[in-house]
């Protein structure tokens, strides 16, 4: 179907041959995906749909079969499913059981399910956007944070050749347990655990700052990032996109540095899932576009 066909809004009506997409969340209220996913499968002429579901913890393994059992095409996973979707899958991509997290699931017309994680590639995927100048082989990253989000952007970077990276937790044996983890898969990587004390931050020698924890979310400062101890070509992300700006980015402005909030890692991880079920590559601009509008 044209776009052209698809502006009549009668065109938009769902008939009976509607597939349907989804994000499951606990909670799932505030997910931009379905502003995301719905006009890019309108532009495209896509018969289907995309719609949140509050799914609770216990009832998850239940969603999931009656997912399979309507025929739906895949879903999306936030917080909290992501981990606890990895046992319900039937098959789960390698890179998904490294990061420990399903975040896209594809059901077969045998409702076969098949666990992805786009966080990862997402999260390059907008770095190379944004950031083309970047050479993720020779830079040493500085990821605040190890907890799920920081499991994915860690891997993404390995995956993308990237030797130099920084943990540093307010709890220091997680970071450990993180890198202690994923070492082995990738030997020529320089590793390390640190705890979030801004005398031991390596900040002079990063190239890429990342913050992954939620701190920031609500506009709480980053005590431990001075950003004058950064070198003047740093680059700095946040993987929180709403604040668009939160004071980690806005100092990290104010000292000139270039700033990426997580808008990009959204889209992306989106457009991944949208071309894993659709086998179509999602309209990214259009979707920015409209996003930016909204946020
Ligand atoms: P997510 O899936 O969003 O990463 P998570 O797994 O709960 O959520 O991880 C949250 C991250 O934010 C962790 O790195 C956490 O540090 P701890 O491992 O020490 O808990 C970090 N974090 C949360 N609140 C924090 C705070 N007030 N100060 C510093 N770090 C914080």
């Amino acid at each position: 179907m044209s776009n052209t066909a698809f502006d009549n809004p009668f065109a938009r009506i769902p008939n009976g041959q509607t597939r349907l997409l989804g994000v499951i969340g606990h909670p799932v209220a505030h997910t931009l995906s379905p502003a995301m996913h719905n006009p890019a499968l309108a532009w495209l002429g896509l018969n289907m749909r995309y719609l949140a579901f509050h799914v609770h913890p216990e009832q998850l393994a239940e969603a999931v079969r009656g997912f399979v059992a309507i025929g739906m095409v895949g879903f999306n996973a936030t917080v909290p499913h992501k981990e606890a979707l990895l046992p319900l899958m039937n098959w789960v991509d390698p890179l998904a059981q490294r990061i420990g997290a399903v975040n896209t699931v594809a059901i077969d017309s045998d409702g076969t399910l098949r666990g992805y994680n786009t966080d990862a590639g997402g999260f390059t995927d907008a770095l190379a956007e944004e950031f083309p100048q970047l050479e993720l082989g020779h830079a040493s990253v500085l990821v605040l944070g190890a907890g799920g989000a920081a499991r994915g952007v860690v891997v993404g970077l390995l995956e993308a050749g990237t030797k130099n990276i920084v943990v540093a937790n307010r709890t220091q044996p997680r970071a450990e347990r993180l890198l202690t983890e994923l070492a082995p898969f990738y030997p020529h990587a320089r590793l390390e655990a640190l705890s979030l004390e801004a005398r031991r931050l390596p900040l002079e020698t990063t190239d890429l700052l990342i913050n992954t924890t939620l701190l920031g979310l609500a506009g709480e400062e980053i005590q431990w990032i001075t950003m004058d101890r950064l070198p003047s070509t740093a680059l700095v992300c946040d993987i929180v996109y709403s604040p668009p700006e939160t004071p980690l980015l806005r100092a990290a402005k104010e000292q000139g540095l270039a700033i990426q909030n997580g808008l990009g890692m959204l889209i992306h991880q989106g457009s991944r899932a949208f071309e894993i079920w659709t086998g179509q590559k999602m309209p990214v601009e259009r979707v920015r576009e409209r996003l930016l509008g909204m946020l």
